[in-house]
């Protein structure tokens, strides 16, 4: 990690340890666990980031401020704080709510412990751990490696099938040939038509190509493309507008792969208002986010929101298997292709939906997932929330 490397010194010689010159600074600024220390009023001493990254605050805009201002409507926890000053011993509260600045409400695991050790700072440390994003990460993963499993029979079948179709179509064109009368020439130009019809099938089954051709590229090559190609096609009564952070860096993808991804997402956006509308694509970048079991230093997001009918309960939990689909002419495997396309760079696609408002959120890591990402290996959780 480049921030360990900053902090060393000296050369370091084989079999010694390098003296670190902020070892509590390099510890608390990298853990996954939020971290507040509050001081004997209850005020916000400081905070690492993975703290502002969960409660959505900057450090400088919140020190100082008592922690019952930053949260007024967490009662629970400012009786807790209360009893630990009272009693003066440690205290953990399990599935406690908060809501935040934000106004979004996330559930934690809250440890408090009292720090006055120092005759010159007596207060609290107060240690948050993400339930839901624990539990969304668990989540993650199942829709990854569901995907991969159900991708793979797909296109397992698919394999299968194409062999002997080909077999089919060639000899039913050579018997063509054989034959004098138009009329049973007839039934072996069916057999060419509909073996080329299952051919078709059998193509978009198997999906794109699956080999990455990498380049150095910005998101938003991707999404203006997109967003020009949907734009020619849906009516004028459908609104596409775009909230692009400029500042998200390159990163290294197959551009044409994540376009047929975004695409196969934001047609589905355009089928789902309906003929008029409004879609919102949305990009940010995240720090220190984890996907699936890797937490990787920067994630690129790309939001497509519809305000359309939102995804039918009953099929909420299957949109991304491979041929389930709520239109009578869908084909039920624009998502299956989509995710597979983001997990190929190490991504994911992620869904959240009520009426009127769904939101399909692509997943990138900025990187080879060298340098910049390691594995969880046990996902408690990454902070920079959503
Ligand atoms: N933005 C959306 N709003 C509502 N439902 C959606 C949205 N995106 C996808 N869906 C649901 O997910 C299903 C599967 O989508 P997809 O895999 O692209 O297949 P298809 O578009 O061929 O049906 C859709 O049929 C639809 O029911
Ligand atoms: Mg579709």
């Amino acid at each position: 990690m480049s921030a360990k490397r900053k902090t060393l010194s000296a050369p370091q010689r084989p079999g010694s340890i390098a003296p670190l010159r902020r070892p509590d600074h390099l510890i608390v600024d990298n853990l996954t666990t939020a971290v507040l220390v509050l001081d004997a009023g209850l005020r916000v001493h400081s905070l690492n980031p993975a703290a502002e990254a969960l409660l959505d605050v900057s450090a400088n805009q919140v020190r100082g401020m008592d922690l019952r201002q930053l949260l007024p409507e967490a009662e629970v926890l400012a009786a807790a704080l209360a009893r630990l000053t009272a009693s003066g011993y440690p205290l953990t509260e399990r599935d406690m709510q908060l809501v935040l600045p934000n106004t979004q409400v996330i559930t934690v695991d809250c440890v408090m412990t009292p720090v006055n050790e120092s005759p010159a700072f007596a207060g609290t440390l107060v240690e948050l751990l993400d339930l839901d994003r624990h539990k969304q990460i668990s989540r993650e993963e199942q829709l990854m490696s569901q995907n991969e499993s159900a991708r793979a029979l797909v296109r397992g079948l698919a394999h299968e099938i194409r062999n002997p179709l080909g077999g089919l179509r060639g000899a039913a064109q050579l018997l063509d040939r054989e034959l004098d009368s138009e009329e049973l020439k007839e039934y072996t130009r069916i057999i060419v038509h509909e073996a080329d019809r299952l051919q078709a099938l059998l193509e978009r089954l198997l999906g794109p190509r699956t080999r990455l051709k990498k380049r150095t590229m910005n998101i938003h090559e991707v999404t203006e493309h997109v967003r020009a190609l949907v734009e020619a096609e849906a009516p004028p009564s459908v609104v596409v507008d775009r909230d692009y952070d400029p500042s998200i860096p390159e990163l290294e993808a197959d551009p044409e792969l994540l376009v047929q991804a975004a695409l196969n997402v934001v047609k589905n956006a355009v089928q789902a208002v309906d003929g008029a509308g409004r879609i919102l694509i949305k990009t940010r970048i995240h720090r220190q986010y984890t996907i699936g079991q890797r937490r990787h230093r920067l994630v690129v997001r790309v939001d497509v929101s519809d305000n359309g009918s939102g995804i039918p309960e009953e099929l909420k939990a299957l949109i991304f298997y491979p041929m389930v689909t709520g239109r009578s002419d869908g084909t039920g495997l624009g998502l299956s292709i989509a995710q597979s396309l983001v997990n190929q760079h190490g991504g994911l696609i992620e869904c959240h939906s009520e009426p009127g408002n769904t939101t399909f959120s692509i997943l990138l890591p900025v990187g080879d997932g060298g340098e910049n990402s390691s594995r969880v290996q046990n996902p408690i959780m990454g902070p920079g929330r959503r």
